[in-house]
């Protein structure tokens, strides 16, 4: 983990600011902290723009539904599935390699993709071997017959994870934007596509998310008080794990590889991450008192699973204040960086206790 690091106090404000009880921290450190960790980490995301819902085709449980977000943009295709009964929770969240990918029974479309190896993807398109190849990172049946609804889509409908593609698409919403914010504001645009469409209950919506979109998933429910929880598995850095916590992906290992992710201010705290006034524990700070979920793989040293649980823990002054203790949950799996069928039993084993959502977002 790296020995006796020293997070900032959630409960201390930059300004010095001391927060003393429920409120001050909805009033004052809520929009404070919120504002620093857009200026240390994430960058700027543009302003909630007008969505709009439109149903496409359905069949079994599933509801394709365009959500249009922008006047020069293709919309974001989301894949709903609702239980037979009205759903109980719903989980939000994206994938990588289109909705093909975690659904067999789609059909695979021509949408530009990063290259990776094993997920049959060549010249940067989806292929039939495309499919399904992610079915096993969302097990849609087991939420289902669990009572739940569970909505995905591809990450690239609302940023590709380029970086002259994200660039483009920062250019087109008006906004020098990195990946992460984008995506994570593609949560809230995705929230409020479902509303309008009235099939599923957004009040009980979690954001989830498997590391890069664990990273985007945390920041989203940080920003959008709308959201009762979040899921972040495998985050790792610039996730549930603390920048100041070494072991694992630094910030120059981040901005060799993805320097479209996060705010180019970010990269100048590589090397003196202590210099942060934020870290990752705040950004989990700011989803209290709503249900948080920080799950680790005990073989993911990159994410380093150590630093991820003591994010959580850092951040539990600011769930005591609101007697939500009960509000964060953990657990390291045996085996590598994955989110599989039984990280998801666990989640819903979590969420299902409704109590952690009898408690009013900020
Ligand atoms: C890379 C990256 C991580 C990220 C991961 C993923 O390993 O370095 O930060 O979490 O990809 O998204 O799978």
């Amino acid at each position: 983990v790296g020995g006796n690091i020293l997070l900032p106090d959630p409960l201390i404000l930059p300004d010095g600011t001391p927060i003393r009880d429920a409120t001050d921290w909805r009033l004052r450190a809520v929009p404070a902290w919120r504002a620093v960790c857009a200026a240390e980490i994430y960058g700027p995301a543009p302003p909630a723009s007008p969505v709009h819902a439109t149903l496409g085709g359905a069949a079994a449980a599933r509801t394709d539904i365009d959500i249009a977000f922008a006047p020069s943009l293709a919309p974001i295709r989301v894949a709903l599935y609702r239980p037979a009964n009205p759903a109980r929770l719903l989980f939000v969240g994206p994938n990588y390699a289109g909705n093909a990918s975690v659904d067999r029974a789609l059909e695979i479309d021509g949408r530009w993709m990063r290259a990776e190896p094993g997920w049959g993807i060549v010249a940067n398109r989806a292929s039939e071997a495309t499919r399904g190849v992610h079915a096993d990172r969302l097990p849609i049946a087991d939420i289902l017959e669990r009572g739940h609804a569970v909505a995905t889509w591809y990450d690239g409908d609302v940023c590709p994870d380029d970086g002259d593609l994200c660039a483009a698409r920062g250019k087109a919403l008006g906004v020098s934007a990195g990946a992460i914010a984008l995506w994570a504001w593609g949560f809230s645009r995705v929230l409020d596509g479902l509303q309008q469409t009235g099939l599923v209950p957004i009040d009980k919506a979690v954001a989830f998310g498997h590391s890069r979109h664990g990273k985007a998933a945390l920041w989203a429910v940080a920003k959008d008080s709308r959201f009762a929880g979040v899921i972040a598995n495998n985050s790792g850095a610039g996730g549930a794990r603390p920048f100041r916590c070494q072991g694992g992906e630094t910030i120059g290992d981040l901005f060799r590889r993805f320097p479209h992710w996060f705010s180019p201010a970010l990269a100048n705290f590589a090397g003196r991450e202590t210099a942060l006034a934020a870290d990752q524990h705040i950004v989990l700070a700011l989803a209290a008192p709503r249900a948080v979920y920080v799950a680790s793989a005990s073989a993911d040293a990159w994410a380093n699973p150590a630093g991820e649980r003591l994010g959580l823990d850092a951040a539990a002054p600011v769930f005591d204040l609101f007697g939500a203790s009960d509000a964060r949950g953990y657990h390291v799996r045996d085996g590598g960086h994955a989110i599989t069928p039984a990280d998801w039993a666990q989640f819903l084993d979590f969420f299902e206790i409704g109590a952690r959502f009898a408690r009013v977002a900020l």
